[in-house]
C-alpha cells in the first residue's frame, strides 16, 4: 500500500496561468447576504439570496484551503456580501489561520457589525481588516447604501483599533457626481487616525447594470483633488507588484493614500488572485464568465488531488485582462455581492 502523503508538508508545482502569473491569493466569499444595499453592488429591492444549504460550510471551505495551500496559496481574504452577517465567522478564521502554508488571513467588511465582532476576530488570529467607507456624511452614506448606519461603521473602526488591529485600511469607491466632496474629509480622517485609505474606481459590477463610463471618477481625478488640498503626492515604493493599489505618501510625511484604478489603468498583468464564491464556485477573475464547481467535488467526497486539478484548470483558463471599455466587453452576469469583492 502506498504511504499516505500529508498535503501539509509537501509543496507541489505552483499555480501558474498561461501568461506566467503565479497565483498565491484566494478571496473567499462566505455569504451573498448583506445588511446594506450599496447601489454599486446590489439591487435596491427584491434581492434573491442563495439558500443556506447552497453555501459552503466552514468545514468545506477549510478542506478546499487545505487542498490548495500546497500549490502556493498563501494569502486569504474573507469577503461577501458582508462576511460578518455569517454567524461565528471567527470560527472560520481560527480554522484557516491553522492551515499549513497560509501566511495571512484578512477580512473585507462594511463595518456595520464590526464593533460587536472585532475582539473575537482578533482572538481567532485575523491579521488585517479592510473597512469599506465611502463618505463621512450620513446623507451621502444613505444615498450610496440605501440604509442608515454610518455611526455603526465608525464605531466598528474604532473598536477594531481598540482591540489592536494594525494597518486597518479604508476602501472608498469613487463615483463621479457623488463622492468628489468626500475625498478630502476621508483623507483627513484617515491621517488623523493612522488609517490607510484607498480609493477604488467604480467597476461595472452593480446588480442594476447602470454603470457607465461617465460615473468613473478616476484615480487621476482623485489624485488631482487631493493634491489641490495637500500638495504633491509622492509615489511610494511598491513592495508587492501584485498589490493593485498605487501608493503615495503625503508631502508632509503624515500618512498615505492608495489608488486602485482597475478601469483607467488595469493591473491584470500582475494579478495573482483567485476567487471562491459563497456557493463554492471557483473564478479566475471578477469578470469571469465561467466558473469551476468546487462544491460538487467537496460534496461528493472527492480527494484533495481532484480539488487541485480543478483549481489548476481554473487558473489555466484565465484571460490576459478584463477588457473593460473594449469592444465586446460584457459585465459578468453576477454582481459584486454574488462574486465577492
Ligand atoms: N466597483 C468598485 N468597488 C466595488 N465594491 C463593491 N462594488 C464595487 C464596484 N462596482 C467594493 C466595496 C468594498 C469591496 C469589497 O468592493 O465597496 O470595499
Ligand atoms: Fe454590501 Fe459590500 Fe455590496 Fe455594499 S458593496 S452592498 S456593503 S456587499
Amino acid at each position: 500500500m502506498a504511504m499516505a502523503v500529508s498535503t501539509t508538508d509537501v509543496s507541489l508545482p505552483p499555480l501558474v496561468d498561461g501568461f506566467g502569473r503565479r497565483h498565491s491569493s484566494l478571496r473567499i466569499s462566505v455569504t451573498d447576504r448583506c445588511n446594506i444595499r450599496c447601489f454599486y453592488c446590489m439591487p435596491a429591492e427584491d434581492v434573491v439570496f442563495r439558500p443556506r444549504r447552497e453555501l459552503l460550510t466552514f468545514e468545506e471551505i477549510e478542506q478546499f484551503v487545505r487542498a490548495v495551500a500546497p500549490l502556493g496559496v498563501k494569502k486569504l481574504r474573507l469577503t461577501g456580501g458582508e462576511p460578518l452577517v455569517r454567524s461565528d465567522l471567527d470560527r472560520l478564521v481560527a480554522k484557516l489561520v491553522a492551515v499549513a502554508g497560509i501566511e495571512d488571513v484578512a477580512l473585507t467588511t462594511n463595518g456595520m457589525l464590526l464593533a460587536e465582532q472585532a475582539a473575537a476576530l482578533r482572538a481567532a488570529g485575523l491579521e488585517r481588516i479592510n473597512v469599506s467607507l465611502d463618505t463621512l456624511r450620513e446623507d451621502v452614506f444613505k444615498q450610496i447604501t440605501r440604509r442608515d448606519g454610518l455611526s455603526r461603521v465608525l464605531a466598528g473602526i474604532e473598536a477594531a483599533q481598540r482591540v489592536g488591529f494594525e494597518r486597518i485600511r479604508l476602501n472608498a469607491v469613487a463615483i463621479r457626481g457623488l463622492t468628489e466632496a468626500e475625498i478630502i474629509p476621508l483623507a483627513r480622517f484617515a491621517r488623523l487616525r493612522d488609517l490607510e485609505l484607498r480609493f477604488i474606481e467604480f467597476m461595472p459590477l452593480d446588480a442594476d447594470h447602470h454603470w457607465s463610463a461617465g460615473q468613473l471618477l478616476s484615480g487621476a481625478d482623485v489624485r488631482r483633488i487631493l493634491e489641490r488640498e495637500f500638495g504633491p503626492l509622492i509615489p511610494a515604493e511598491r513592495p508587492d507588484p501584485s498589490q493593485p493599489a498605487v501608493d503615495f505618501r503625503f508631502a508632509d510625511g503624515r500618512g498615505g493614500i492608495g489608488l486602485i484604478n482597475p478601469v483607467s489603468e488595469p493591473f491584470c498583468g500582475d494579478c495573482n488572485r483567485l476567487r471562491l464564491t459563497a456557493e463554492g464556485q471557483l473564478r479566475n477573475c471578477l469578470f469571469s464568465t465561467v466558473e469551476w464547481d468546487a462544491r460538487r467535488l467537496l460534496r461528493s467526497g472527492a480527494a484533495d488531488q481532484e480539488l487541485r486539478n480543478l483549481t489548476r484548470s481554473c487558473v489555466a483558463a484565465k484571460a490576459a485582462a478584463h477588457g473593460i471599455g473594449r469592444p465586446g466587453f460584457h459585465p459578468p452576469e453576477r454582481a459584486m455581492y454574488q462574486i465577492g469583492g
